[in-house]
């Protein structure tokens, strides 16, 4: 594996002391108390809470998320204070985060049982990974960046607007403070941005003043005679990449300083998985998204079988795209889990069986995944098969288009159903003025607005008349799913060669073929025997004698790197500049107001909620909940930037 594993925090509780870490020989907080500790030097000492009054969104960037102690007095101010800004991010950065069990005592008879008790009802799979959980809606965004300090801080894509420095003390714990990070703190900041810490130590305080950073001492808490307070003001602020620049630095995208009220509205191509998770999360940071959609219903196409699976992924390397899948699969499970809880999901979110996986998952968190004996495994399934085999507890089967109708009753999304959308094109003004329109197949508008998703899935035309055919390697997958009365039940959705369920009613799900270049609509016979003999190598089942078998077909949009497409759509080839540095994505210009969300191949139900939240949060000018080189590896400019590198 190349990513570390996390490994827990060690913790020492004693009655009367602060809990203590023998792994560097120091205390979680000051003896005078935690909450009176993170009110003192994080929250004064960062000019809080009056300085995200009327904020639409506040971000905080905490090193040594440790016990949430900082956290939760945070989240309690903000939630006290009338004046509160609409969203706190609080993207915070951990390498030995504590377990359950050491979290549960940490906060055992504290100030503030209620938020503790959402915490860690939140607590994730301690995975290597930017965990996102959220709170009150998502007006309280946790982002829990599970890793070493140097390895995470290049990874963040976030616009810090405060942060909080919270490592042990700099003699026993120097990689918390040491100029690297202060320099990688830095290059977070937004101008104007604060430091707040109890430390004092000369390094530190040279390194700040190195990165950019004005200082003062002002009074300590406890102990502490003095405390350090700094000011982000840089002689000269680097230029941001362009097409990062789509993200954080237009107009739209500078949103965080934005009053609430600002109006910002969208438009997306399709009411599959993709568009409705990309609108679902646009709506829930405050954007008004209208739908487009040709049939006369969501989830007519791809995103219309009756279940489908979602899972995390292990490879021996742990290469970008099982990093991409574990991190999208623990953001699914969240949704799903509350939705068919709800009872407006179909599905089973307690765990899948993955069988005869290649390599071990002993290195992983078992409630991400863990070994099954043979005897558990037919437990846990109800049926007679054998290993080896694997579990992941927080994967399953959902209805995928219970889960795009849920997405769609997001308060902010209309669905305008029955338009087949011929044309899109931008206003002609320029400027944040500008609006994209759609057009029927008559050349009339149909609506507009500043912002315009594609999310058309296999069948998405738009996404090639706007940009360069060549730059999108996508290929259009048929694939025929079948279902039919079978004897045996299954307790648990298993994947391998093929994968098998069974739904609501009782009846056995399996599939899937895979043809490219396929364009047949009808279920074909020669398909079922296909689905019929994988059910069989995975678990000698089948139809009972004679029930007749039901089946669908639809169409996969895979990539030719197996990852999906997610961000802003680059400028045609031919629109840049010829001296323009296009060698990396993060380089490559981009068209002004319009984004994809695509290439969900086989794996729509794992992929889009996650890929959902990256790209609203890129359209919106949010913290990215997902590492920089996984973003990378999604970006729509990165065969642009394949192409540019190979020319070279
Ligand atoms: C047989 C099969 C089995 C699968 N099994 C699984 C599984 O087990 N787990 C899993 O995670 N994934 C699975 N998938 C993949 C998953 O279904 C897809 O990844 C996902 O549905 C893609 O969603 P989408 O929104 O991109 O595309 P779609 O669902 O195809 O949605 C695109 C929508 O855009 C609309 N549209 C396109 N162009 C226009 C236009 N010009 N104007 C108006 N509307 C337009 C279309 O009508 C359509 O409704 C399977 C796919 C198939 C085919
Ligand atoms: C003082 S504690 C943080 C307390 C915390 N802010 C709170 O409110 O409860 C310091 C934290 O820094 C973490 N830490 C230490 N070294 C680290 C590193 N190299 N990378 C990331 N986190 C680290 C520790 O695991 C510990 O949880």
């Amino acid at each position: 594996m190349k990513t570390e594993p996390i490994m827990p925090a060690r913790i020492e509780f004693a009655d009367g002391q602060p809990p203590h870490a023998p792994l560097f020989g120091d205390v979680y907080h000051a003896q005078a108390g935690a909450q009176a500790q993170a009110r003192h030097v994080f929250m004064r000492g960062n000019g809080l809470p009056a300085r995200w009054a009327g904020r639409r969104r506040f971000v905080i960037v905490e090193t040594g998320f440790g016990l949430g102690n900082n956290f939760l007095a945070t989240w309690d101010a903000w939630q006290n204070d009338p004046a509160r800004c609409a969203q706190i991010v609080y993207l915070a950065i951990e390498r030995h985060p504590p377990t359950r069990a050491d979290l549960v005592q940490a906060h055992d008879g504290g100030p503030l049982p209620a938020l503790a008790g959402e915490l860690l009802a939140g607590w994730p799979t301690l995975t290597p990974n930017i965990h996102p959980i959220d709170f009150e809606g998502g007006r309280v965004r946790l982002l829990l960046a599970l890793g070493d300090i140097a390895r995470m801080l290049p990874q963040l894509c976030a616009q810090a607007d405060a942060l909080y420095l919270d490592g042990f003390a700099p003699r026993c714990n120097p990689s918390m403070w040491d100029r690297r990070a202060i320099r990688g703190l830095a290059r977070l900041c937004a101008p104007g941005a604060t430091v707040a810490t109890w430390s004092v130590a000369r390094d530190l305080r040279s390194s700040l003043v190195a990165s950019g950073f004005e200082v003062r001492r002002t009074p300590g808490f406890d102990r502490k005679r003095e405390m350090t307070e700094a000011i982000f003001a840089p002689a000269f602020v680097p230029r941001r990449s362009p097409g990062r620049a789509a993200a954080l630095d237009t107009p739209l995208g500078r949103g965080a300083a934005q009053p609430q009220a600002a109006v910002r509205e969208a438009l997306i191509m399709g009411a599959g998985l993709a568009g409705a998770c990309a609108a679902a999360s646009l709506a829930r940071l405050g954007w008004r998204c209208k739908v487009l959609e040709r049939h006369a219903s969501p989830a007519q196409a791809a995103s219309g079988n009756p279940a489908g699976l979602y899972h995390g992924t292990v490879h021996g390397d742990d290469g970008l795209h099982a990093r991409f899948t574990r991190a999208c699969a623990l953001w699914a499970h969240r949704g799903y889990a509350r939705g068919v809880a709800a009872g407006h999901v179909a599905g089973q979110t307690d765990g899948l069986v993955r069988l005869r996986p290649g390599g071990s998952c002993a290195a992983w968190p078992g409630d991400y995944v863990h070994e099954l004996e043979d005897e558990s495994l037919q437990g846990l399934t109800g049926v007679p098969i054998r290993g080896p085999a694997w579990s992941y507890p927080a994967g399953g089967w959902v209805a995928p288009r219970d889960v795009v109708n849920e997405l769609l009753r997001t308060p902010g999304v209309e669905l305008v159903a029955g338009v087949d959308v011929a044309r899109i094109a931008r206003s002609d003004a320029e400027g944040p003025g500008a609006v994209w329109q759609a057009f029927d197949t008559g050349g009339a508008v149909i609506h507009g607005a500043p912002v315009l998703v594609l999310a058309g899935g296999a069948s998405d035309v738009l996404l090639h008349a706007v940009s360069d055919a060549a730059s999108w390697p996508l290929q259009s997958v048929r694939g025929q799913v079948s279902w039919f009365e079978s004897p045996a039940l299954l307790r648990r959705p298993l994947a391998g060669h093929g994968y098998a369920l069974s739904l609501s009613d009782g009846q056995l799900f399996c599939g899937a073929t895979t043809t490219a270049g396929d364009s047949d609509a009808s279920t074909r016979e020669i398909d079922h025997a296909f689905n019929l003999q994988r059910l069989q190598e995975l678990a000698s089942l089948g139809p009972v004698p004679g029930a007749p078998l039901h089946g669908r077909v639809g169409w996969r949009a895979v990539a030719k790197d197996r990852l999906p497409i997610v961000g802003a759509v680059p400028r045609r080839l031919a629109d840049i500049t010829p001296a323009t540095r296009i060698d990396h994505a993060r380089m490559v210009p981009r068209i002004p107001g319009l984004f994809v969300l695509g290439g969900l191949a086989s794996r729509g139900l794992t992929w889009g909620p996650l890929a959902g939240e990256v790209l609203a949060a890129w359209i919106d000018g949010a913290p990215i909940p997902l590492e920089a080189d996984l973003l990378d590896a999604i970006d729509p400019a990165r065969w642009l930037a394949r192409r540019a590198r190979r020319a070279d």
